[in-house]
C-alpha cells in the first residue's frame, strides 16, 4: 500500500528520542529512554547514513536503525545490518516501513554494500512477512546460543 499522505525520510538525530520512546512503547508496552538515548547517541557517531526516521506532517511516525559492518564476526565489510525497525502502530501497512528500507538500501549502496542481513525472532510475523516481501531470505550464518547455569 502506498502512504496516504506525504512522508518524509531524513537521518535519525538526538531529538528524535520522545517520538522513538513513544513508538516502542505503543509496540512493546515498554519505555526505554536511556537506551534508546545511547543508541541514537552512537548512530550519529558511527552510522548516520543507516539510521533514519520517517515524518508524516511533522510527527515522527517510525525508524531504521542500521549500519554496515566493518568486519565485525567474519562478516565482510560489504554487509550492512538492519539492527531495528518500528512504525508507530496507527501508521502501519502504509508502506513506510518500505520507504525507510528503500532509503536506507539506497544510502549503504553508495558506500559499498551489497548484501544485508538481519535477525528476526520466529515469532515476530509481521517482521517476518516484510523481511521476506522486501527479498530478504534465509541466509547461512547460524545463530548459537548457551544458558549460563545460575
Ligand atoms: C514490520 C513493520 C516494520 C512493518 O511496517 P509497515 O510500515 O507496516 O510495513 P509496510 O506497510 O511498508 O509493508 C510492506 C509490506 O510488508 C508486508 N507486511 C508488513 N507488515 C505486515 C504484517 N503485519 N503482516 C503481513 N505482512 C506484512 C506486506 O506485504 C506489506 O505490503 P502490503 O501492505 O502492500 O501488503 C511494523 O509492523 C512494525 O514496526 N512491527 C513491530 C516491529 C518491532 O517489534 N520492532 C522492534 C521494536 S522497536
Amino acid at each position: 500500500m502506498e502512504p496516504s499522505k506525504p512522508v518524509k525520510i531524513r537521518a535519525m538525530a538526538y531529538g528524535d528520542l520522545d517520538a522513538i520512546v513513544e513508538i516502542e512503547k505503543e509496540m512493546l508496552g515498554k519505555e526505554r529512554p536511556e537506551y534508546w538515548s545511547m543508541k541514537i547517541e552512537n548512530s550519529e557517531i558511527r552510522s548516520p547514513l543507516t539510521s533514519l526516521v520517517a515524518e508524516m506532517q511533522g510527527t515522527v511516525v517510525g525508524f531504521i536503525m542500521g549500519d554496515a559492518s566493518g568486519w565485525e564476526y567474519g562478516v565482510p565489510n560489504t554487509v550492512g545490518w538492519i539492527d531495528t525497525i518500528g512504525i508507530h502502530p496507527k501508521y502501519q501497512r502504509k508502506g513506510i516501513a518500505k520507504l525507510l528500507f528503500k532509503e536506507m538500501m539506497g544510502n549503504l549502496k553508495t558506500v559499498g554494500v551489497d548484501t544485508i542481513y538481519t535477525l528476526v525472532n520466529w515469532k515476530e510475523w509481521d517482521l517476518l512477512h516484510f523481511f521476506d516481501k522486501m527479498g530478504f531470505r534465509k541466509g547461512d550464518m547460524i545463530q548459537l546460543e548457551l544458558k549460563l547455569e545460575e
